[in-house]
Protein backbone atom coordinates (compact mmCIF):
# COMPACT_ATOMS: atom_id res chain seq x y z
CA UNK A 1 0.00 0.00 0.00
CA UNK A 2 1.43 3.31 -0.80
CA UNK A 3 0.02 5.33 2.45
CA UNK A 4 2.08 7.62 4.50
CA UNK A 5 5.38 7.80 2.69
CA UNK A 6 4.58 9.02 -1.15
CA UNK A 7 2.84 11.44 0.58
CA UNK A 8 5.86 12.70 3.27
CA UNK A 9 8.34 11.96 -0.01
CA UNK A 10 6.48 13.76 -2.23
CA UNK A 11 6.01 17.23 0.50
CA UNK A 12 9.76 17.06 1.30
CA UNK A 13 11.28 17.60 -2.07
CA UNK A 14 8.45 19.59 -3.32
CA UNK A 15 7.95 22.87 -2.80
CA UNK A 16 4.37 23.14 -3.04
CA UNK A 17 2.74 25.95 -4.50
CA UNK A 18 -0.38 25.04 -2.63
CA UNK A 19 -0.01 24.48 1.15
CA UNK A 20 -0.34 20.32 2.05
CA UNK A 21 -2.67 19.62 4.86
CA UNK A 22 -1.72 17.04 6.70
CA UNK A 23 -4.99 17.54 8.84
CA UNK A 24 -7.54 19.56 7.59
CA UNK A 25 -7.14 23.45 8.48
CA UNK A 26 -9.41 24.66 11.39
CA UNK A 27 -11.31 27.84 11.17
CA UNK A 28 -9.21 29.17 14.60
CA UNK A 29 -5.56 28.51 12.99
CA UNK A 30 -6.07 28.97 9.45
CA UNK A 31 -9.09 30.85 8.72
CA UNK A 32 -9.48 33.72 10.97
CA UNK A 33 -5.96 34.62 10.35
CA UNK A 34 -7.06 35.16 6.58
CA UNK A 35 -10.25 36.83 8.09
CA UNK A 36 -8.73 39.21 9.83
CA UNK A 37 -6.07 40.31 6.99
CA UNK A 38 -8.67 40.26 3.90
CA UNK A 39 -12.21 40.76 5.06
CA UNK A 40 -12.75 42.33 8.41
CA UNK A 41 -11.87 45.55 7.21
CA UNK A 42 -15.52 45.26 5.37
CA UNK A 43 -16.86 42.35 7.33
CA UNK A 44 -17.93 43.99 10.28
CA UNK A 45 -20.77 45.86 12.18
CA UNK A 46 -21.26 49.48 10.20
CA UNK A 47 -19.16 48.66 7.82
CA UNK A 48 -20.14 48.47 4.02
CA UNK A 49 -20.42 44.44 3.70
CA UNK A 50 -23.97 42.84 5.17
CA UNK A 51 -22.71 40.07 7.08
CA UNK A 52 -19.98 40.12 9.78
CA UNK A 53 -17.12 37.73 9.64
CA UNK A 54 -15.37 37.80 12.98
CA UNK A 55 -16.07 34.55 14.82
CA UNK A 56 -16.94 30.87 13.99
CA UNK A 57 -20.93 31.13 14.54
CA UNK A 58 -20.86 34.11 11.70
CA UNK A 59 -18.48 32.20 9.54
CA UNK A 60 -19.85 28.92 9.29
CA UNK A 61 -23.37 30.07 7.55
CA UNK A 62 -21.43 31.58 4.92
CA UNK A 63 -18.90 28.75 4.14
CA UNK A 64 -19.88 27.45 0.89
CA UNK A 65 -20.66 31.07 -0.63
CA UNK A 66 -16.82 32.33 0.81
CA UNK A 67 -15.48 29.61 -0.91
CA UNK A 68 -17.71 30.13 -4.23
CA UNK A 69 -16.54 34.39 -3.91
CA UNK A 70 -12.64 33.41 -3.39
CA UNK A 71 -12.37 30.96 -5.94
CA UNK A 72 -14.09 33.32 -8.08
CA UNK A 73 -12.15 36.48 -6.83
CA UNK A 74 -16.12 38.13 -6.66
CA UNK A 75 -13.78 38.95 -2.71
CA UNK A 76 -11.53 40.50 -1.77
CA UNK A 77 -13.27 43.20 -4.26
CA UNK A 78 -10.32 44.52 -6.53
CA UNK A 79 -10.12 45.59 -9.94
CA UNK A 80 -6.77 46.01 -11.12
CA UNK A 81 -4.85 44.18 -13.94
CA UNK A 82 -2.32 41.80 -12.17
CA UNK A 83 -0.47 42.62 -15.13
CA UNK A 84 -0.04 46.20 -14.21
CA UNK A 85 1.86 47.33 -11.25
CA UNK A 86 1.85 46.73 -7.60
CA UNK A 87 0.05 48.47 -5.02
CA UNK A 88 0.37 48.67 -1.35
CA UNK A 89 -3.58 48.12 -0.55
CA UNK A 90 -4.11 45.18 -3.01
CA UNK A 91 -6.97 43.41 -1.46
CA UNK A 92 -6.17 40.36 -3.42
CA UNK A 93 -5.20 36.82 -1.15
CA UNK A 94 -2.35 35.00 -3.01
CA UNK A 95 -3.04 31.48 -4.29
CA UNK A 96 -2.03 30.10 -0.89
CA UNK A 97 -4.88 31.62 1.27
CA UNK A 98 -7.59 30.22 -1.58
CA UNK A 99 -6.67 26.95 -1.39
CA UNK A 100 -6.32 27.63 2.10
CA UNK A 101 -10.03 28.75 2.36
CA UNK A 102 -10.93 26.13 -0.07
CA UNK A 103 -9.31 23.08 1.81
CA UNK A 104 -11.39 24.14 5.24
CA UNK A 105 -14.75 24.35 3.69
CA UNK A 106 -14.47 21.12 1.65
CA UNK A 107 -13.45 19.10 4.85
CA UNK A 108 -16.60 20.54 6.77
CA UNK A 109 -15.17 23.82 7.78
CA UNK A 110 -13.98 22.44 10.90
CA UNK A 111 -13.50 24.28 14.12
CA UNK A 112 -10.35 23.58 15.67
CA UNK A 113 -9.33 24.89 19.21
CA UNK A 114 -9.55 28.18 20.23
CA UNK A 115 -6.54 27.51 21.70
CA UNK A 116 -4.98 28.36 18.15
CA UNK A 117 -6.63 31.71 17.66
CA UNK A 118 -4.73 35.24 16.72
CA UNK A 119 -4.67 37.91 18.60
CA UNK A 120 -7.96 39.66 17.83
CA UNK A 121 -7.85 42.67 14.85
CA UNK A 122 -7.76 45.82 16.33
CA UNK A 123 -9.87 48.41 14.58
CA UNK A 124 -11.29 51.81 15.48
CA UNK A 125 -14.84 51.46 15.83
CA UNK A 126 -16.56 52.90 12.88
CA UNK A 127 -13.27 53.66 10.78
CA UNK A 128 -11.22 52.30 8.54
CA UNK A 129 -8.63 54.25 9.42
CA UNK A 130 -6.98 54.20 12.95
CA UNK A 131 -9.24 56.28 15.38
CA UNK A 132 -9.05 60.30 13.75
CA UNK A 133 -7.19 62.85 15.80
CA UNK A 134 -10.70 64.97 14.83
CA UNK A 135 -13.62 64.32 13.10
CA UNK A 136 -15.92 66.96 11.41
CA UNK A 137 -19.33 66.35 10.58
CA UNK A 138 -22.14 68.25 8.69
CA UNK A 139 -23.28 70.97 10.38
CA UNK A 140 -26.89 69.30 9.94
CA UNK A 141 -28.92 66.85 9.03
CA UNK A 142 -30.10 66.71 5.54
CA UNK A 143 -33.50 64.64 4.73
CA UNK A 144 -33.37 63.12 1.53
CA UNK A 145 -37.05 62.79 -0.59
CA UNK A 146 -38.28 58.98 -1.32
CA UNK A 147 -38.43 60.37 -4.96
CA UNK A 148 -37.08 63.11 -7.47
CA UNK A 149 -33.86 64.49 -8.30
CA UNK A 150 -31.77 66.05 -5.09
CA UNK A 151 -29.43 68.36 -6.60
CA UNK A 152 -26.16 69.01 -5.12
CA UNK A 153 -25.83 70.27 -1.44
CA UNK A 154 -23.24 71.92 -0.28
CA UNK A 155 -22.35 71.75 3.90
CA UNK A 156 -18.99 74.24 5.58
CA UNK A 157 -17.42 73.31 8.45
CA UNK A 158 -14.35 75.69 9.80
CA UNK A 159 -11.98 73.40 11.13
CA UNK A 160 -10.71 76.61 13.41
CA UNK A 161 -7.15 74.85 13.15
CA UNK A 162 -4.54 77.60 14.76
CA UNK A 163 -1.64 76.21 12.82
CA UNK A 164 -1.12 74.41 9.48
CA UNK A 165 -1.78 70.48 10.46
CA UNK A 166 -0.77 67.64 8.05
CA UNK A 167 -2.88 64.41 7.53
CA UNK A 168 -1.73 61.16 6.60
CA UNK A 169 -5.37 59.73 6.84
CA UNK A 170 -8.40 60.71 5.82
CA UNK A 171 -12.09 59.03 5.77
CA UNK A 172 -15.01 60.30 4.94
CA UNK A 173 -18.38 58.29 6.18
CA UNK A 174 -21.67 58.58 5.21
CA UNK A 175 -24.05 58.09 8.24
CA UNK A 176 -26.78 56.41 5.55
CA UNK A 177 -24.98 54.63 2.93
CA UNK A 178 -28.39 53.91 1.12
CA UNK A 179 -28.81 57.69 -0.37
CA UNK A 180 -25.07 58.94 -0.45
CA UNK A 181 -24.39 58.28 -3.85
CA UNK A 182 -20.93 60.04 -3.66
CA UNK A 183 -19.57 63.08 -1.15
CA UNK A 184 -16.57 65.25 -1.59
CA UNK A 185 -14.85 66.92 0.98
CA UNK A 186 -12.90 70.21 -0.13
CA UNK A 187 -10.54 71.91 1.89
CA UNK A 188 -10.32 76.13 1.40
CA UNK A 189 -7.47 77.88 2.99
CA UNK A 190 -9.61 81.33 3.87
CA UNK A 191 -12.05 81.51 6.29
CA UNK A 192 -14.68 82.20 4.26
CA UNK A 193 -16.68 79.24 2.86
CA UNK A 194 -16.21 78.94 -0.33
CA UNK A 195 -12.94 81.50 -0.72
CA UNK A 196 -9.14 80.69 -1.20
CA UNK A 197 -7.72 77.96 -3.21
CA UNK A 198 -10.14 75.19 -3.08
CA UNK A 199 -8.85 71.68 -3.18
CA UNK A 200 -10.14 68.26 -2.89
CA UNK A 201 -9.33 67.05 0.13
CA UNK A 202 -10.76 63.07 0.31
CA UNK A 203 -14.45 61.80 -0.25
CA UNK A 204 -17.06 58.85 -0.46
CA UNK A 205 -18.10 56.59 -3.43
CA UNK A 206 -19.25 53.03 -2.98
CA UNK A 207 -16.74 50.47 -2.90
CA UNK A 208 -13.88 53.50 -2.03
CA UNK A 209 -10.91 52.91 0.45
CA UNK A 210 -10.03 55.24 2.45
CA UNK A 211 -7.00 58.04 1.63
CA UNK A 212 -4.09 57.18 3.40
CA UNK A 213 -0.65 58.10 2.76
CA UNK A 214 2.74 56.52 3.32
CA UNK A 215 5.46 57.48 5.91
CA UNK A 216 6.87 60.72 4.95
CA UNK A 217 4.05 61.57 2.84
CA UNK A 218 0.87 63.81 4.05
CA UNK A 219 -1.99 66.26 2.95
CA UNK A 220 -1.69 70.39 4.07
CA UNK A 221 -4.39 71.71 5.59
CA UNK A 222 -3.76 75.29 6.41
CA UNK A 223 -4.52 77.05 9.63
CA UNK A 224 -8.04 78.57 9.60
CA UNK A 225 -9.12 76.67 6.80
CA UNK A 226 -12.52 75.81 6.20
CA UNK A 227 -14.19 72.14 4.71
CA UNK A 228 -16.86 71.60 2.04
CA UNK A 229 -18.61 68.79 1.93
CA UNK A 230 -20.12 68.45 -1.41
CA UNK A 231 -22.85 66.13 -1.28
CA UNK A 232 -24.80 64.02 -4.20
CA UNK A 233 -27.95 62.67 -2.79
CA UNK A 234 -30.04 59.89 -4.62
CA UNK A 235 -33.54 58.92 -4.12
CA UNK A 236 -33.98 55.64 -3.71
CA UNK A 237 -38.11 54.76 -2.97
CA UNK A 238 -37.52 55.69 0.87
CA UNK A 239 -37.13 58.99 2.63
CA UNK A 240 -33.92 58.95 4.18
CA UNK A 241 -31.34 60.92 6.61
CA UNK A 242 -27.87 61.70 7.05
CA UNK A 243 -24.86 63.14 8.62
CA UNK A 244 -21.94 62.77 6.78
CA UNK A 245 -18.62 62.70 8.77
CA UNK A 246 -14.72 63.15 7.71
CA UNK A 247 -12.06 61.76 10.28
CA UNK A 248 -8.68 62.88 10.08
CA UNK A 249 -5.36 60.74 11.53
CA UNK A 250 -2.73 63.56 12.07
CA UNK A 251 1.03 62.91 11.19
CA UNK A 252 3.03 62.33 13.66
CA UNK A 253 6.31 63.53 12.22
CA UNK A 254 6.94 66.57 9.74
CA UNK A 255 6.53 64.75 6.49
CA UNK A 256 8.94 65.29 3.44
CA UNK A 257 6.51 65.18 0.59
CA UNK A 258 3.25 67.09 0.62
CA UNK A 259 0.33 64.99 -1.49
CA UNK A 260 -1.39 66.75 -3.99
CA UNK A 261 -4.93 65.52 -5.56
CA UNK A 262 -5.16 66.26 -9.66
CA UNK A 263 -7.36 65.13 -12.07
CA UNK A 264 -7.33 64.48 -16.02
CA UNK A 265 -10.76 65.11 -16.91
CA UNK A 266 -12.54 64.67 -20.20
CA UNK A 267 -15.62 67.00 -19.74
CA UNK A 268 -16.86 67.43 -23.03
CA UNK A 269 -18.60 63.73 -23.10
CA UNK A 270 -21.00 62.87 -25.24
CA UNK A 271 -21.54 59.19 -25.90
CA UNK A 272 -24.01 58.06 -28.81
CA UNK A 273 -26.78 55.88 -28.12
CA UNK A 274 -26.42 52.11 -28.70
CA UNK A 275 -22.60 52.46 -28.62
CA UNK A 276 -20.76 49.45 -26.88
CA UNK A 277 -17.04 50.35 -27.05
CA UNK A 278 -16.98 54.12 -27.02
CA UNK A 279 -13.24 55.22 -25.91
CA UNK A 280 -12.14 58.94 -24.87
CA UNK A 281 -9.08 60.32 -22.97
CA UNK A 282 -7.88 62.99 -20.91
CA UNK A 283 -4.22 64.26 -20.06
CA UNK A 284 -2.89 66.32 -17.47
CA UNK A 285 0.40 67.94 -17.40
CA UNK A 286 3.10 67.51 -14.31
CA UNK A 287 5.35 71.02 -14.37
CA UNK A 288 7.73 70.38 -11.41
CA UNK A 289 9.47 67.41 -10.28
CA UNK A 290 6.63 64.89 -8.77
CA UNK A 291 6.15 61.03 -8.12
CA UNK A 292 2.42 59.26 -9.07
CA UNK A 293 1.49 57.75 -5.54
CA UNK A 294 -2.16 56.62 -6.15
CA UNK A 295 -5.06 57.05 -8.62
CA UNK A 296 -9.07 56.54 -9.04
CA UNK A 297 -11.45 56.15 -11.72
CA UNK A 298 -14.46 57.75 -11.68
CA UNK A 299 -16.99 57.05 -14.25
CA UNK A 300 -20.94 56.22 -14.38
CA UNK A 301 -23.14 53.48 -14.87
CA UNK A 302 -21.99 53.13 -18.62
CA UNK A 303 -18.45 53.05 -17.33
CA UNK A 304 -17.10 49.53 -18.53
CA UNK A 305 -12.98 50.01 -18.29
CA UNK A 306 -10.16 52.93 -17.28
CA UNK A 307 -6.94 52.86 -17.53
CA UNK A 308 -3.52 55.21 -16.18
CA UNK A 309 -0.40 55.91 -18.46
CA UNK A 310 2.83 58.04 -17.38
CA UNK A 311 3.78 59.46 -20.50
CA UNK A 312 7.49 60.54 -20.13
CA UNK A 313 8.98 63.87 -21.31
CA UNK A 314 10.74 61.87 -23.81
CA UNK A 315 7.93 60.29 -24.57
CA UNK A 316 7.98 56.80 -23.09
CA UNK A 317 4.75 55.51 -22.17
CA UNK A 318 3.80 53.24 -18.88
CA UNK A 319 0.23 51.80 -17.77
CA UNK A 320 0.26 52.62 -14.04
CA UNK A 321 -3.00 51.00 -13.63
CA UNK A 322 -5.49 48.69 -15.66
CA UNK A 323 -9.12 48.03 -14.81
CA UNK A 324 -10.57 45.89 -17.18
CA UNK A 325 -13.83 46.08 -15.67
CA UNK A 326 -15.10 49.37 -14.30
CA UNK A 327 -17.76 48.76 -11.72
CA UNK A 328 -19.51 51.80 -10.32
CA UNK A 329 -20.52 49.80 -6.99
CA UNK A 330 -16.47 49.69 -6.05
CA UNK A 331 -14.15 52.80 -6.72
CA UNK A 332 -11.59 52.34 -4.69
CA UNK A 333 -7.98 54.41 -4.46
CA UNK A 334 -5.20 52.29 -6.29
CA UNK A 335 -1.84 53.23 -3.92
CA UNK A 336 1.18 52.59 -5.93
CA UNK A 337 3.32 50.37 -3.61
CA UNK A 338 6.31 52.15 -5.22
CA UNK A 339 5.99 56.10 -6.16
CA UNK A 340 6.22 56.61 -9.99
CA UNK A 341 8.56 58.85 -11.02
CA UNK A 342 7.24 61.82 -12.55
CA UNK A 343 9.86 64.10 -14.18
CA UNK A 344 8.83 67.74 -14.98
CA UNK A 345 7.50 67.83 -18.45
CA UNK A 346 5.82 64.46 -17.79
CA UNK A 347 2.10 63.53 -18.49
CA UNK A 348 -0.41 61.41 -17.21
CA UNK A 349 -2.97 60.02 -19.44
CA UNK A 350 -6.09 58.03 -19.15
CA UNK A 351 -8.30 56.08 -21.41
CA UNK A 352 -12.07 55.53 -20.52
CA UNK A 353 -14.41 52.97 -22.49
CA UNK A 354 -18.16 52.78 -21.97
CA UNK A 355 -20.78 50.56 -22.77
CA UNK A 356 -24.10 52.49 -23.65
CA UNK A 357 -25.37 49.20 -25.48
CA UNK A 358 -28.12 47.31 -23.97
CA UNK A 359 -25.89 44.76 -23.35
CA UNK A 360 -24.24 46.84 -20.18
CA UNK A 361 -26.86 45.27 -17.00
CA UNK A 362 -26.39 48.33 -15.42
CA UNK A 363 -27.82 50.71 -18.36
CA UNK A 364 -30.50 52.90 -17.55
CA UNK A 365 -31.11 53.28 -21.31
CA UNK A 366 -28.99 52.20 -24.27
CA UNK A 367 -31.73 54.81 -26.44
CA UNK A 368 -30.26 57.83 -25.01
CA UNK A 369 -27.12 59.67 -26.10
CA UNK A 370 -25.07 60.53 -22.78
CA UNK A 371 -23.48 63.40 -21.62
CA UNK A 372 -21.16 64.73 -18.61
CA UNK A 373 -23.67 65.33 -15.60
CA UNK A 374 -23.59 65.12 -12.34
CA UNK A 375 -26.44 62.17 -11.94
CA UNK A 376 -26.19 58.37 -12.32
CA UNK A 377 -27.87 58.13 -15.92
CA UNK A 378 -25.71 60.97 -17.10
CA UNK A 379 -22.00 60.21 -16.92
CA UNK A 380 -18.43 61.71 -15.98
CA UNK A 381 -14.79 61.07 -17.01
CA UNK A 382 -12.14 61.70 -14.01
CA UNK A 383 -8.97 60.12 -13.46
CA UNK A 384 -8.07 61.58 -10.24
CA UNK A 385 -4.60 60.57 -8.94
CA UNK A 386 -2.42 61.70 -5.66
CA UNK A 387 1.38 63.25 -6.13
CA UNK A 388 3.53 63.96 -3.81
CA UNK A 389 6.11 66.62 -4.59
CA UNK A 390 9.08 67.50 -1.73
CA UNK A 391 8.53 70.24 0.77
CA UNK A 392 11.05 72.55 0.31
CA UNK A 393 12.23 73.70 4.47
CA UNK A 394 13.26 77.47 3.28
CA UNK A 395 9.74 78.24 1.39
CA UNK A 396 5.89 77.76 2.87
CA UNK A 397 4.64 74.51 2.14
CA UNK A 398 2.60 75.16 -1.16
CA UNK A 399 -1.02 76.02 -0.97
CA UNK A 400 -1.43 73.21 -3.74
CA UNK A 401 -4.16 74.13 -6.30
CA UNK A 402 -5.85 70.93 -7.82
CA UNK A 403 -4.35 71.68 -10.63
CA UNK A 404 -0.66 73.19 -10.94
CA UNK A 405 -0.66 75.84 -13.36
CA UNK A 406 -1.04 74.76 -17.50
CA UNK A 407 2.20 74.83 -19.65
CA UNK A 408 0.93 74.72 -22.89
CA UNK A 409 4.77 73.91 -24.11
CA UNK A 410 5.70 70.83 -21.75
CA UNK A 411 1.55 70.02 -22.77
CA UNK A 412 0.44 69.04 -25.90
CA UNK A 413 -2.09 67.10 -24.90
CA UNK A 414 -3.49 69.67 -21.81
CA UNK A 415 -6.79 68.01 -20.07
CA UNK A 416 -10.04 68.75 -21.75
CA UNK A 417 -12.20 71.54 -20.63
CA UNK A 418 -15.56 72.11 -20.30
CA UNK A 419 -17.16 73.42 -24.06
CA UNK A 420 -13.92 72.00 -26.04
CA UNK A 421 -14.49 69.69 -28.56
CA UNK A 422 -14.91 65.82 -27.22
CA UNK A 423 -11.82 63.60 -28.20
CA UNK A 424 -13.75 60.45 -29.04
CA UNK A 425 -13.08 57.69 -31.29
CA UNK A 426 -14.70 54.82 -32.02
CA UNK A 427 -12.78 51.67 -32.26
C1 LIG B 1 -13.70 46.34 0.60
C2 LIG B 1 -14.74 45.71 1.35
C3 LIG B 1 -14.82 44.20 1.38
C4 LIG B 1 -13.81 43.29 1.63
C5 LIG B 1 -12.36 43.58 1.96
C6 LIG B 1 -14.40 41.99 1.56
N1 LIG B 1 -15.73 42.10 1.28
FE1 LIG B 1 -17.05 40.54 1.03
N2 LIG B 1 -18.52 41.87 0.58
C7 LIG B 1 -18.41 43.25 0.60
C8 LIG B 1 -19.69 43.84 0.21
C9 LIG B 1 -19.99 45.34 0.15
C10 LIG B 1 -20.54 42.78 -0.08
C11 LIG B 1 -22.00 42.86 -0.57
C12 LIG B 1 -22.09 43.30 -1.98
C13 LIG B 1 -21.61 42.30 -2.96
O1 LIG B 1 -21.90 41.09 -2.84
O2 LIG B 1 -20.92 42.71 -3.92
C14 LIG B 1 -19.79 41.55 0.15
C15 LIG B 1 -20.28 40.27 -0.04
C16 LIG B 1 -19.63 39.09 0.31
C17 LIG B 1 -20.18 37.76 0.19
C18 LIG B 1 -21.53 37.43 -0.39
C19 LIG B 1 -21.22 37.20 -1.86
C20 LIG B 1 -22.38 36.86 -2.71
O3 LIG B 1 -22.11 36.25 -3.74
O4 LIG B 1 -23.50 37.26 -2.37
C21 LIG B 1 -19.23 36.89 0.63
C22 LIG B 1 -19.35 35.38 0.74
C23 LIG B 1 -18.08 37.68 1.03
N3 LIG B 1 -18.35 39.01 0.80
C24 LIG B 1 -16.92 37.15 1.52
C25 LIG B 1 -15.75 37.89 1.72
C26 LIG B 1 -14.52 37.31 2.15
C27 LIG B 1 -14.31 35.85 2.51
C28 LIG B 1 -13.62 38.34 2.21
C29 LIG B 1 -12.16 38.25 2.57
C30 LIG B 1 -11.41 37.18 1.99
C31 LIG B 1 -14.31 39.55 1.82
N4 LIG B 1 -15.60 39.23 1.53
C32 LIG B 1 -13.72 40.80 1.76
C33 LIG B 1 -17.28 43.97 0.94
C34 LIG B 1 -16.03 43.42 1.17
Amino acid sequence: MRAAQPALFSALVMIPAIPVFGDAPTFYKNILPILQNRCLACHRPGEAAPMPLRTFAETRPWAKAIRQAVVTKKMPPWFADPHFGKFRNDLSMTAEEIATVVAWVDAGSPEGSPKDAPPPALFAEGWRISQPDVVFEMPETFSVPATGTVDYQNFTVPTRFSEDRWMEMAEVRPSNRAVVHHAIVMVSDGPGSWRGARQYLAGYAPGMSPQTWPAGQARLIRAGSTLTFQMHYTANGKPGLDRTRIGLVFSKERPQKQVLAMTAAHYGLSIPANAPNYTVDSAAGIYEDAELVGMRAHMHLRGKSFEFRVVLPNGESQVALRIPKYSFEWQPYYYLDKPIPLPAGSRIECTAVYDNSKNNPWNPDPNSPVFWGEQSWEEMMIGWFDIAVPIKDTAPAPTGHAQPRRNPATTPAAPARAGSAPKARFP
